[in-house]
């Protein structure tokens, strides 16, 4: 018999990862109405934007914007990337009160996606770290390409399992672990984690699935069952990193939502609310959701 932890939280990052991978530019009135729609489902994580280079990720050039527009509800958090000191500053000035950091277990992609080497972004965090904990700003971080790489091919687990433990050290209250291209199949996915889960906690670690493959919900299937309790997930199943080649959405919260309630674990989030804010968004942006479940639902 599996076992699934009682309560699973979910990690929305559709106004982040969803739009930061989008074509044109979504207006920031609609990124606010987003987030805000997305806190009424009773999502408790809910990633707002980046405080990256406009330079690198155009998409997110209104991160301030965006972040002051929202109606914050209680007891909700709404993390924003952070790559660097400037970026911190950004933030603070806005009154963000969490931050997520990132970088990868491969060091190619992280030249490509942040220009600096793996070792170069943590000392690069150092100074954050610090900041943050003297500002009592809570840090998450992320481990990108944790089951393949696009530039480098197969990533070893050590390497995975090193960066995840730096971060953990460093001050990352959770860690993130990226499948940013989507390659991952179950028993990589379970074995990376297990493995993971001897370094950092289990309560301290999260999965993020991409769905390029199709492999998402059953590679979170098997991370439950290793005792994951945290899934970040996108609504409606938008998302890729502009730096990471063939990417595309992170797996759709509402197919994760659908999982979760059939398995009887709880989540806090409505699923017809969510699927309405999916397909509102999919309105906004022109083109049918991905999620399966909102269109077995919708049709
Ligand atoms: P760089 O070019 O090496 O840095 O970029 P730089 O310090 O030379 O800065 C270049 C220019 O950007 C300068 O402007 C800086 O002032 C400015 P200029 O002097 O030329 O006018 N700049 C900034 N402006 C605003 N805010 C900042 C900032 N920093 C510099 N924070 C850097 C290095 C890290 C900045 C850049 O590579 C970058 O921003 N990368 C972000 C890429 C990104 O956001 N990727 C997507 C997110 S990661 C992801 O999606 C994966 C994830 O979902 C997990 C998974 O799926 O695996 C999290
Ligand atoms: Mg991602």
């Amino acid at each position: 018999m599996s076992t699934f932890p009682a309560q699973v939280r979910m990690v929305e990052v559709g106004a982040r990862d969803g739009l930061q991978n989008e074509k044109t530019i979504v207006p920031a009135a609609t990124k606010i109405e987003l987030i805000d729609r997305l806190s009424a489902t009773g999502l408790k994580t809910i990633e707002a934007t980046s405080f990256v280079s406009p330079k690198w990720v155009p998409q997110l050039a209104d991160a301030a914007e965006v972040y002051t527009g929202i109606s914050q509800r209680e007891g909700v958090s709404y993390p924003v990337l952070v790559p660097n000191e400037k970026g911190y500053e950004r933030a603070r000035e806005v009154g963000v009160r969490e931050i997520a950091v990132f970088t990868a277990a491969s060091e190619a992609f992280n030249r490509k996606n942040i220009n600096a080497g793996i070792d170069e972004s943590l000392d690069r965090f150092a100074p954050l770290f610090e900041r943050a904990r003297a500002d009592g700003v809570k840090v998450r971080g992320y481990v990108s390409t944790v089951l393949g790489c696009p530039y480098q091919g197969e990533v070893p687990i050590a390497d995975v399992v090193h960066v995840a433990e730096r971060l953990h050290q460093a001050g990352c209250y959770e860690v993130s672990l990226g499948d940013t291209i989507g390659v991952g199949t179950p028993a990589k996915a379970r074995a990376m984690l297990r493995a993971v889960a001897q370094s950092v906690p289990m309560h301290a670690l999260a999965v993020h699935f991409h769905d390029t493959y199709g492999q998402a919900l059953a590679n979170i299937l098997a991370c439950l069952e290793e005792g994951v309790a945290v899934v970040d997930s996108s609504v409606g199943g938008t998302g890729g990193c502009p730096y990471a080649k063939g990417a595309t959405g992170n797996v759709a919260s509402e197919d994760v939502a659908y999982m979760l309630e059939g398995l009887g674990v709880d989540t806090g989030v409505d699923l017809d609310a969510l699927i309405d804010t999916g397909m509102w968004l999919s309105e906004q942006l022109g083109r049918p959701t991905a999620s399966r479940v909102a269109r077995a639902r919708r049709s």
